[in-house]
Parts: structure tokens; C-alpha cells; sequence
């Protein structure tokens, strides 16, 4: 019998080799359906293979009547209703490591970029003005990163920021002061990190917990001319506390990768001349796109086979 696999989002054409070589499985990729033509389609597919684009909602879930397994090529699940998932007995699949190494050197970049008003300098030279008073930096070295959430992504960047020179605290609270130790890195609670940080970093998932983690109470906390990075998730930090707390000068500078609602064409955040971003950039690297297709290519694969998934 013919296992049916729909690619939904753009992946990596190296990373679905497994799938498309194997027999016994057919590969639709990339149709370009939009919601409702998806909704039409879905019941046809054993498999769907998602990056971040495509939302799996329960509406989805519950139309797909053939559906048994969720491929979600990167770590966060949030765009795929995992209630109804459950409910409904179909698996779900991500590939939390592969993207890892991608999303701690962004984080990096985008360090790099805030204290050294890359983006914005670059912009006014290419409006030609040679502009050096208006562009000095800060350096890095000994300056207090704090990081919330030492996860995969998390501890990376300790240890990338340690290479900097820089001074580490974190707070995740499955994490323990012992192992934080081992990595070089202080450990202390949220607030701790709050009142230390010059700069502040989020690696969270987005949970009920961590949905605007990061409000108008945070900011209250941090240091004066505090930059902010979140290469995380939108609705980690609260946009709108963001945005007035820049305004005030409380926050010198925010690097942003991703946003409560993605995409978009306006947002206010990005009127703001502090604001450095990029559109959900992190994991788009070709390494890193090719692992994340390969792992869940796998297992999905492993799954038509009757094998067990490994959510490698
Ligand atoms: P991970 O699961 O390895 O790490 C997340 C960490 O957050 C865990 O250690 C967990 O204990 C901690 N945590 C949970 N609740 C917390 C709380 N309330 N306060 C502090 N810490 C808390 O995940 P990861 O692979 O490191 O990914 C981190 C985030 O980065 C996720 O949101 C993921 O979706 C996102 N991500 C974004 C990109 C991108 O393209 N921008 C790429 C990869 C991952
Ligand atoms: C992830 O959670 O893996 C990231 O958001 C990366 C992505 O899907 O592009």
C-alpha cells in the first residue's frame, strides 16, 4: 500500500531524499495550497511535513481523516494543536537538535549586530552618509549576558558568549546551579538574571508559562540601556511593554528573529530606529535546513515501515 506524504512548508530538497527514494511512498512537496484548498486536500495524506509556516489546527487535524503522523522539521510544535493531535491518534514528530548550532550563532549575530549598530550603520551608508559619531558601539567583553532558558539553543550561546569574553547568568528553572557551574555559567533566578543582564537573551519554548515572560515588570527590573535579543518565539517578550519600554530609553536596543504574529509587512517595533530584525531567520541555514529534513524525513519513513519514530 502506498504511504501518501504531503511536504507543506518549503524544506530542504536534500533532506527529503530518504522519503522520495523509499519505495511505497509517495511525495506531494510544496503544493503552495492556502488554508482552504490544504483543508480540501488533507484526508488524501498519510503525513504531513511542516517547518513553521504551515499551522496545523484542530480544523485541519479533524478533516485529515487518513492522517497518522506529524513531521515538524525544527524544535517548536506550537504551530500544530498537539491536543487534537493526541485526541485524534496521530503522532507527532519535531527534530530538536539539528537547528541547534543555526539559532545559537544567530543569536550571536544578532549580539553582534546590537552592539555594534551593524544594521543601522550599514542602512546609513547606503543612504550615503558617513556617519562614525552616531554609530559607537559597546563592546562585549565583560559585559553580562543573561540568558533565560538554558536549553540546547540556550547553552550554545553561553558558550559562544563566553568565548566573547562576556560574563554569564542564567535561569531555567529544570536546570541546577551544579550543571550550570560545569558550563561556566552563573546561576540565579529570573529576577537575578533580569537585574544582571547588559544584555538579555530569551530560549524558551512558547508556553503558557513563558507567554510574555518578558512585561512591563521584567523591564522594570533591568538595567538602564538593557538590549534585548529573542531569537525564541514571539509572545516570549510582551511587544507592547517592548515597544514602550524603548520609548522611555529604558531599552537600548532590541534584536528580534521572531513575532507574536508571523509574517507581516507592518509593525510598529520596526519603526523604531533600536530595532534590529530579521524574519524568522534562525534556523535558515543550508546545514541546519537539511538535518531537520533529514531527521524527520526519517522518521517518518521509519513510521511507514511499522517502525518506532526516534524524534531524533
Ligand atoms: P530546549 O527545549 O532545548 O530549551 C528550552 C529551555 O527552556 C529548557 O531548558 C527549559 O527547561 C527552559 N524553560 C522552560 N520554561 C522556562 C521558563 N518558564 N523560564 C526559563 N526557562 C524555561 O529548546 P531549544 O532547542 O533550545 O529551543 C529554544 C527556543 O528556540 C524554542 O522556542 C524554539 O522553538 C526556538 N527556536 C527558534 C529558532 C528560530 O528560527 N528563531 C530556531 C530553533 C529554535
Ligand atoms: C524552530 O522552532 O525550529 C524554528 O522556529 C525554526 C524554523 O522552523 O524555522
Amino acid at each position: 500500500m502506498t504511504f501518501h506524504v504531503l511536504i507543506s512548508d518549503p524544506l530542504s530538497e536534500e533532506g527529503l531524499k530518504p522519503l522520495q527514494e523509499a519505495e511505497n511512498i509517495e511525495v506531494v512537496i510544496n503544493p503552495g495550497w492556502n488554508e482552504q484548498e490544504l483543508s480540501d486536500q488533507i484526508d488524501s495524506f498519510d503525513a504531513i511535513l511542516v517547518r513553521s509556516q504551515t499551522q496545523v489546527t484542530r480544523a485541519l487535524i479533524e478533516k485529515a481523516s487518513n492522517l497518522k503522523i506529524i513531521g515538524r522539521a525544527g524544535v517548536g510544535v506550537d504551530n500544530i494543536d498537539l491536543e487534537a493531535a493526541t485526541e485524534n491518534g496521530v503522532i507527532v514528530v519535531n527534530a530538536p537538535n539539528g537547528n541547534t548550532n543555526s539559532a545559537a550563532e544567530h543569536t550571536m549575530a544578532m549580539i553582534m549586530a546590537l552592539s555594534r549598530n551593524i544594521p543601522q550603520a550599514y542602512h546609513a551608508l547606503k543612504q550615503k552618509q558617513w556617519d562614525r559619531k552616531r554609530f559607537v558601539g559597546v563592546e562585549l567583553k565583560q559585559k553580562t549576558l543573561g540568558i533565560v532558558g538554558l536549553g540546547r539553543i540556550g547553552a550554545e550561546v553561553a558558550a559562544r558568549a563566553k568565548g566573547q569574553r562576556m560574563n554569564v547568568i542564567a535561569y531555567d528553572p529544570f536546570f541546577t546551579e551544579e550543571k550550570a557551574e560545569q558550563m561556566g555559567v552563573q546561576y540565579g533566578t529570573l529576577e537575578d538574571v533580569l537585574r544582571a543582564g547588559d544584555f538579555i537573551t530569551v530560549h524558551t519554548p512558547l508556553l503558557k508559562e513563558t507567554k510574555h515572560l518578558i512585561n512591563k515588570d521584567a523591564f522594570d527590573l533591568m538595567k538602564d540601556g538593557v538590549q534585548i535579543v529573542n531569537c525564541a518565539r514571539g509572545g516570549i517578550i510582551d511587544e507592547d511593554a517592548l515597544y514602550d519600554a524603548i520609548q522611555s530609553g529604558k531599552v537600548a536596543g532590541a534584536a528580534l528573529d521572531v513575532f507574536e504574529q508571523e509574517p507581516f509587512t507592518e509593525h510598529k517595533l520596526l519603526t523604531l530606529p533600536e530595532v534590529v530584525a530579521t524574519p524568522h531567520l534562525g534556523a535558515s541555514t543550508v546545514e541546519a535546513q537539511e538535518v531537520v529534513a533529514i531527521d524527520v524525513s526519517h522518521d517518518v519513513l521509519r513510521f511507514s515501515q511499522g517502525e518506532a519514530v526516534r524524534n531524533p
